[in-house]
């Protein structure tokens, strides 16, 4: 049996049903996570939880769970489930009730959801790099909450996906902001270069762990905005993600960046990276 979290019950995933006029289904009305598991473990876990409860705070969507207690029914699922390597999903609505624009009184509770999945890490990718294409950054400019509406980033990455690209790097006029589902980063002269967290942006918690491994280690890092001109000719692009880790970019729009392999310090992002995942969560070899 696979066992799901509806409203702060485990229940057998068959039986999990939301009703139509959840407003999540009817208006992408909630926030959303995605947390890494290793060896049975969460990755940065309480950064995860934290960005939940601002994202709810961001729409007014009282989330009344304390991190700690969300921690513990996730990771009470992840036993459950026997889950060792993949994802955990869940997801905050502002509940249910008939349809209107409005939020609903305070009596409508928001509706709480949650799964675990199965997936191996990205390492093809992780090891050759994958190729992007750019897009027009059409979303709305709260992009800092992880919300469920993702229309925009869904049509990016579509147009990815028919190109036979892993990725779609959003721009707003010139300037990138980030990716579909992914933030991006840029290497040139030995600096890597990253949007800053504004409203434009998802401030990814990879993004994060990257900015702090950088610190620890003397990498100069500097978040200011780039444009395309500067992410073409850049020596290295990578991308960071929750599912994605630190995935290199070695092409765009049919061009290779840089040699069109790899760079030395997206490789050394990526060892530092995978030396933190195993601190937190146990050793990555099989
Ligand atoms: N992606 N920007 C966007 C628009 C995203 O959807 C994501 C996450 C990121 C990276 O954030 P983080 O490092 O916290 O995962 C940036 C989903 C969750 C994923 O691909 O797993």
């Amino acid at each position: 049996m696979e066992y799901v979290i509806l409203n702060g019950e485990f229940i057998d995933r068959s039986k999990a049903k939301v009703d139509m006029e959840d407003r999540g289904y009817q208006f992408g009305d909630g926030v959303y996570e995605v947390i890494r598991v290793y060896n049975g473990k969460m990755f940065t876990a309480e950064e995860h939880l934290e960005r939940l409860l601002e994202s709810g705070k961001k729409i007014e969507l009282n989330i009344s769970y304390p991190v700690k207690k969300l921690k513990h029914l996730l990771e009470q699922m992840i036993v459950k489930n026997k889950l060792e390597l993949g994802i955990v999903y869940m997801q905050f609505t502002r509940g249910t009730s008939p349809r209107n624009h409005a939020y609903p009184g305070e009596d409508v509770l928001p509706a709480f959801t949650a799964y675990t999945r199965e997936t191996t890490r990205p390492e093809e990718n992780m090891k050759k790099g994958v190729k992007a294409l750019l897009v027009e950054d059409i979303r709305w400019l709260r992009c800092d909450i992880k919300s469920l509406n993702l229309l925009g980033n869904i049509m990016a990455k579509q147009k990815a996906a028919q190109s036979g690209c892993f990725e779609a790097i959003q721009h707003r006029g010139e300037t990138v902001t980030e990716g579909s589902s992914s933030n991006i980063a840029i290497v040139r002269n030995g600096k890597i270069c990253t949007h800053p967290a504004t409203n434009l942006i998802l401030n990814g918690i990879t993004r994060r762990k990257i900015n702090e491994l950088c610190q620890a280690n003397e990498i100069a890092l500097e978040e200011t905005a780039f444009t395309i001109e500067d992410l073409k000719q850049a020596d290295e692009v990578f991308l960071s993600s929750t599912s994605a880790e630190i995935t290199p970019i070695t092409e765009i729009e049919g061009k290779p960046i840089g040699a069109g392999t790899p760079g030395p310090l997206t490789r050394k992002l990526q060892d530092l990276f995978e030396t933190e995942i195993e601190r937190q969560c146990g050793s990555l070899q099989v």
